[in-house]
């Protein structure tokens, strides 16, 4: 494993991405490095090193047109603690009901110093619409039902606490495949590591062709119980739903929701995911999101570090770009 070491040393960094907009665009080694840097952000954070100089004088944008709990906080956090200034943005009470576009809105905070850009949509793209007309660096914190690598990132991280090496594990996502963009960035993030991924859920929650992505197709939940070593339970997205994808909520937890009897039917050691917001009683019962398996808590605390690390690398290379722009001028 490369150390922090490694990386605050002021030699060339193996990291040349200038934006994250998802876990389809990174390759193995990219991911492992991010999950890399991040276990040693968390480390030095239980050792009590919590604050780091290394994003000082650096502005951070984070740009929320979506509601948000855990990545909002955690990359406001996440910034402070690597000593960068923030810039919040959200559409509540914003000059976007005046008829300002989303780019105008945009180019107007990186114009504040802005150099690192966080930036949640709901429509597919926006972030890779921003990067391709900013200087900053772009961060997707959440597009639409596309992707949302940080969190992938950090479920990968939280899985490869439990499990060690990912490579030959099995990963279900369970539930609202349809709409959900963690469950895209887990496949991408999880195929590239070596897990094997099922996707299961209602037929109507699974998405036409997602087995081109590499993974097998499950619509019976108590059938895969017994070889998945860990769990990732997707909420149902009511906001993105359009139609009626099952009959009632009570038939869809009866057929999909995990509780005690399917506890007892998994391995001893299954692990259990829930990216948040969860549905208390519909995904998941509360004595299992509450109970021994699960690692819902540990995910919201890395997704700390991995934000941390995903910000740090991301401003290494504004400086190399910098650098270089300096350097041709003065050729
Ligand atoms: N998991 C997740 O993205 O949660 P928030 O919508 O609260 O950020």
């Amino acid at each position: 494993m490369s150390t922090l070491r490694d990386y605050f040393e002021d030699g060339p960094i193996p990291w040349t991405k200038q934006h994250i907009l998802g876990l389809e665009y990174l390759s193995r080694e990219e991911i492992t490095l991010i999950l890399d840097q991040a276990a040693e952000f968390s480390r030095l954070g239980e050792l009590g090193i919590t604050k780091h100089p290394l994003l000082s004088g650096v502005v951070v944008g984070n740009l929320f047109f979506e509601p948000s709990t855990r990545t909002r906080t955690s990359f406001g956090l996440a910034a402070k603690r690597l000593s960068a200034d923030t810039v919040d943005f959200s559409p509540s009470g914003s000059s976007l009901s005046k008829g300002e576009s989303f780019l105008d809105t945009a180019r107007n905070i990186e114009a504040m110093g802005v150099s690192l850009m966080v930036v949640r949509h709901k429509t597919p793209g926006a972030p890779e619409f921003l990067s391709q007309r900013v200087a900053s660096g772009v961060l997707n914190a959440g597009d639409g039902t596309h992707e949302h690598p940080t969190q992938g990132l950090l479920d990968l991280l939280t899985m490869r606490q439990e499990c060690g090496s990912l490579e030959g594990k099995t990963v279900a996502l369970v539930g609202d495949i349809r709409h959900s963009r963690v469950a895209r960035s887990n496949i991408w993030g999880l195929t590239k590591l070596g897990a094997k991924v099922i996707v299961c859920g209602p037929a109507t929650l699974i998405p036409p062709q997602i087995e081109k992505l590499g993974v097998e197709i499950s619509y019976d939940f108590d059938a895969i119980l017994p070889q998945v070593d860990c769990i990732n339970l997707l909420r149902i997205q009511f906001e993105r739903q359009r139609g009626a994808f099952f009959p009632s909520i009570h038939e869809y937890a009866h057929l999909f929701g995990m509780n005690r009897e399917r506890l007892a039917k998994a391995r001893e050691d299954v692990v259990i995911l829930a990216p948040g917001p969860i549905n208390r009683g519909v995904e998941i019962t509360p004595e299992v999101a509450d109970g021994a398996h699960s690692v819902i808590l540990n995910q919201v605390s890395n997704g700390l570090a991995v934000r941390m690390a995903c910000l740090y690398l991301l401003n290494r290379r504004q400086q190399q770009l910098l650098l270089q722009a300096s350097t041709a001028e003065h050729v």
